[in-house]
């Protein structure tokens, strides 16, 4: 391994949100959804080289930065991009309330499936809008979620505006699939929906040769309508950083996003802009071996959770990102987190997520296996005790 992966330096102490929730307790953090990894070398490198001409003004992406995105975008995904489609932002939370306040009024309801990250239901809250999730279903047979095309069908009214995908899909780490994206394009053409495809774990897919087909290759029709989120902050664990995107190829839905966006959504900085740029230049080899690392991760958090910690299941396969979803039903603990929090792990708690109490957790496995594993320890130990 060319990366270290295992030891890297010490974050108690530091600005880390992650860390700083349960300083001075010990209790390993495995919430919030950032890696305990230093980043690629070439990222630490270019911000270096940035920092060293001590002007910090007013930033725009310089062509190179503009140019490396669209260069990414085409050999991932084979997704031709105009440079002009995209629209920078600091952030994908903000990105998700802009869309909702873009193309929703007051009132107007917005789809997503649940669970789901919490942003998709406290973005359309906050100003206003009626946030409508749909209970994802899990195929018991194939151990699989999926979505539920009679509920959603029977969700949608005439105040309905919106789908919010996330794809793939946090918390329960589904990349979709080519059928199901041309049919959540065609449900939102069907129904006149505005479809954002939030695709921030993008690059995250576990299995060896797995490629992501954003939802706008996967049904191309469906670009009129379309807002993708990406950004480099998940996969290159920047996410501090602040540089995401949205790509918008329709004018008009662009400039109504934009003008959602005027006076109240700050300018990515410029080390966002540097970071962005050396992650998709020259991040790559960094990338294959984190997810050489995740999936080892991800097979021992399997197999240690299957034998050794009864009553805790994963119910389907992690295909994608850090982070698993557990059901801890069977555990009938009151309150899961606050119980695992005392044995000293600090998990998600899945009512969060639109889960019922009790009844799940997410789990970070983005740090080192050492880690990992001594928090598994103590989620047995926790369950043991209980
Ligand atoms: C699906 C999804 N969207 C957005 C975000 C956060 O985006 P940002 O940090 O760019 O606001 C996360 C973070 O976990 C996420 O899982």
């Amino acid at each position: 391994m060319t990366f270290n992966f295992d030891t890297p330096p010490e974050r108690g102490g530091t600005d880390s949100q992650k860390w700083q929730k349960y300083a001075g307790r010990d209790v390993l953090p495995m919430w919030v959804a950032d890696m305990d990894f230093e980043v690629a070398p070439a990222i630490v490198e270019a911000i270096r080289l940035r920092a060293s001409h001590g002007i910090f003004g007013y930033a725009r992406p310089v062509r190179s930065t503009v140019d490396t995105v669209v260069g990414a975008l085409a050999s991932r995904y084979g997704w031709r991009v105009d440079p002009s489609w995209i629209v920078w932002l600091p952030g994908l939370v903000c990105g998700l309330n802009v869309a909702t306040r873009a193309f929703a009024e007051a009132g107007d309801e917005v789809l997503s499936l649940s669970p789901i990250y919490p942003p998709f239901t406290t973005a359309p809250r906050n100003s206003g809008r009626v946030p409508r999730s749909i209970p994802l279903a899990l195929n018991a047979v194939a151990r699989r979620w999926e979505m539920d095309w009679d509920a959603l069908e029977r969700a949608v009214t005439p105040r309905t505006k919106i789908f919010l995908l996330c794809h793939p899909h946090n918390p329960v780490a589904r990349a979709w699939a080519q059928d199901e994206l041309a049919r959540v394009a065609e449900f939102c053409a069907r129904h006149g929906l505005v479809l954002c495809s939030d695709e921030i774990h993008c690059d995250l897919l576990l299995e060896p040769g797995a490629r992501h087909r954003p939802l706008v290759v996967a049904a191309p029709g469906a670009a009129a309508r379309t807002v993708t989120m990406m950004a480099p902050s998940k996969t290159f664990n920047v996410p501090g950083l602040g540089a995401s995107f949205a790509i918008i190829p329709d004018p008009y839905l662009r400039s109504t996003f934009v003008r959602a966006t005027a006076g109240i959504v700050a300018e990515v900085n410029i080390f966002g802009f540097v970071a962005c740029e050396a992650a998709y230049r020259d991040g790559e080899p960094w990338r294959q071996e984190l997810l050489g690392y995740l999936r080892g991760n991800r097979d021992f958090l399997e197999g240690y959770i299957s034998s050794d910690i009864p009553g805790v299941r994963i119910e389907a396969p992690i295909e994608a990102t850090y982070l698993a979803w557990l059901n801890v039903k069977e555990l009938g603990l009151p309150n899961p987190v606050k119980h695992f929090e005392e044995a000293g792990v600090g998990l998600s708690d899945g009512v969060a997520f639109g889960a019922a109490p009790g009844s799940h957790v997410r789990i970070n496995f983005g740090c080192p296996r050492a880690t990992l594993a001594r928090g598994l320890e103590r989620m047995r130990a926790a369950v043991r005790s209980r």
